[in-house]
């Protein structure tokens, strides 16, 4: 008799391709909203306003393409979903509160990072409520049990996603700016600073999150170290230790003496490092997520899963 494979691997790179997209959606509104603030209109100087208008510009033009990314796979998973459902995609997308807000949701956030891209600022809030939005409307359908994973997802993305942006289109860009060369110090501390308490809370409710869901997946406790689920989530744990640790002495070390250029790189160097060991806890979480969670001894074993649709994570 053949056995299942444990893992098929086109599944992790796909739920992996959807991180990606989500983070960088995440990512470029974090950015707007926690980085650069309201400084792209209220700075005195002109170049600074010039520079923070191009740095939201580049973030929208990041987003804007992960968030397609990101709607298209929820919406190449709806006619898997309507096929269990019984239904079509039409009947899902206008008769369920969950797929049609999530539907909403994807358009605001395309139609909001649009806008954002040709720098028009009404968008950033469209962009906001969508990207945020959309992850998190499991709990529309009073699912409150299954916010906690897309909580996680919705922190990890807001802070690795806004991370990258910082680095891509704010101190990359900066460090090139010729203009901005007597200010590059001062305008680095400045959206190091505004990250800092995003990237703080996040990390807080990404332990706490990834502490409810571990303990919820892992039944009994000692399939941490007795299946491969455990093996997996042994793996990311040691990578996120990386990934805090990079975290702690940017916010402890590197942050604290902002104010140079010679700071604003080696800030940048390390925030490197840390995204280098996020995109490994990426891996490590695709592969988990698409390993069988363990079960009790005793538990019926589930029939064989459809592949899984993308979208499912999403609107989990
Ligand atoms: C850098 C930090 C972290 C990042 C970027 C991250 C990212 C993610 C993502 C994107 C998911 C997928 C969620 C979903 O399917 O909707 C996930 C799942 C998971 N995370 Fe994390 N995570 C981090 C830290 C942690 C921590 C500290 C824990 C604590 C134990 C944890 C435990 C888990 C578990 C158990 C799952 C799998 C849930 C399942 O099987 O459905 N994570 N993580």
């Amino acid at each position: 008799m053949q056995t299942e494979p444990l893992i098929t691997w086109s599944e992790p790179v796909r739920e992996y391709v959807g991180f990606v997209a989500q983070f960088l959606g995440l990512g470029a509104v974090g950015f707007r909203f926690a980085a650069v603030r309201s400084r792209a209109t209220t700075s005195h100087s002109p170049d600074e306003r010039a520079f923070y208008a191009g740095a939201l510009r580049r973030a929208a033009l990041i987003g804007l393409p992960a968030m397609a990314v990101q709607a298209g796979l929820f919406f190449a998973g709806l006619p898997q979903t309507a096929a269990r459902a019984h239904s079509t995609v039409g009947a899902l997308i206008t008769g369920t509160l969950q797929t049609g807000s999530a539907t909403v949701l994807f358009v605001l956030a395309l139609v909001g990072l649009g806008l954002a891209a040709a720098s028009i600022p009404a968008g950033w809030p469209l962009a906001l409520v969508g990207a945020v939005g959309a992850t998190l409307t499991g709990v529309l359908a009073g699912q409150w049990a299954r916010l906690v994973n897309p909580a996680h997802r919705v922190a990890a993305g807001l802070w690795i996603g806004t991370l990258f942006i910082l680095v891509v289109a704010g101190l990359g860009a900066l460090l090139q700016d010729e203009r901005m060369r007597a200010h590059r110090g001062r305008v680095a501390a400045d959206m190091v600073n505004g990250f800092s308490p995003l990237a703080l809370t996040c990390g807080m409710l990404v332990v706490a999150s990834g502490l409810t869901t571990a303990w919820t997946h892992l039944n009994p406790l000692s399939s941490l170290w007795t299946t491969p689920y455990g093996y997996a989530l042994i793996a990311k744990l040691a990578l996120v230790a990386v990934v805090f640790g990079l975290g702690a002495w940017n916010w402890r070390r590197a942050r604290p003496s902002l104010g140079s250029e010679d700071a604003a790189h080696a800030i940048r160097r390390s925030s490197r490092g840390e995204l280098t060991a996020a995109a490994l806890v990426l891996v490590a979480t695709a592969i988990l997520i698409s390993l069988p969670a363990p079960r009790p001894a005793g538990a019926p074993t589930p029939a064989p899963a459809p592949a899984p649709a993308p979208a499912a994570s999403v609107a989990q």
